[in-house]
């Protein structure tokens, strides 16, 4: 750019601004406008956090992969083995053969990639929300599973593979440790940290009751 051009460009760019708006007010009423949204709760425990799509894959894996040693290998491991096979490619696939169908192990493994990935993607959209407790039972303790689901029970306590359990008795066989009527009980007082239920009312607290008995 010679010193013509570079007046040029100065003057051009003085006229251009000018023109233009100032930051303040236009492009922070824009951006606050585009903020508002419900308020966000710190304290919410009923936030479902979701990746964004192209994730779903990985984060099906990490939801159905429990055991702690597990999960470095699953969401490191695995793909990092297939990025490096990715990269050998043109080293250790040698054939000068380049149709498809007369590379039918290029072939199968790309194929079976494919619907591994689109099947984990499915599941992982439509897996259940962390507030929900993941355990198959009779029909009649499906309410008390919903209300526990709901109650934010699940982040002091754990429930065979749901919840923390890190700051409170493990759920997963209450049932055969203490009696119904000592579930009720704890429910009402909230002994320690835990907060009194009693404002779920009667009912819910009964359904609680009978689910809880039920896991032996
Ligand atoms: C803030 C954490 C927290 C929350 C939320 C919580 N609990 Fe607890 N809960 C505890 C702690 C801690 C104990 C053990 C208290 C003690 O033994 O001193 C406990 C004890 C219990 C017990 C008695 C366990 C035993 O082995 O005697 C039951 C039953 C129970 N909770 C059920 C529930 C249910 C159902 C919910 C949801 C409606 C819930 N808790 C929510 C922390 C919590």
């Amino acid at each position: 750019m010679n010193r013509a051009e570079k007046e040029q460009y100065l003057r051009d760019y003085e006229l251009l601004k000018k023109q233009g708006k100032p930051f303040f007010p236009y492009a922070v009423m824009k951006d606050s406008t585009m903020a508002l949204g419900p308020q966000a709760d710190p304290t919410s425990t009923t936030y479902t956090p979701r990746p964004d799509w192209y994730f779903f894959f990985l984060f099906e894996v990490l939801r159905v992969l429990k055991p702690p040693y597990l999960v470095p290998l699953a969401t490191i491991g695995i793909p990092t083995i297939a990025m490096v096979l990715l990269f050998l490619l043109p080293f250790y696939d040698r054939g000068p053969e380049r149709r498809p169908e007369r590379r039918p192990i290029a072939m199968s493994a790309m194929a079976m990639t494919i619907v591994v990935m689109a099947f984990l993607t499915y599941k992982g959209a439509n897996a259940g929300p962390p507030t929900t407790v993941d355990l198959q039972v009779p029909k009649q303790y499906e309410a008390g599973k919903l209300v526990v689901g709901q109650s934010a029970c699940l982040a002091c306590h754990k429930i065979a593979d749901s919840g923390n359990g890190t700051l409170a008795p493990d759920l997963t066989h209450i049932g055969s440790r203490i009696p119904r009527a000592a579930i009720l009980r704890s429910l009402v007082a909230g002994p320690s940290i835990m907060p009194s239920f009693k404002s779920l009312g009667q009912k819910k607290l009964n359904e609680v009751a009978n689910f809880l008995s039920y896991l032996k």
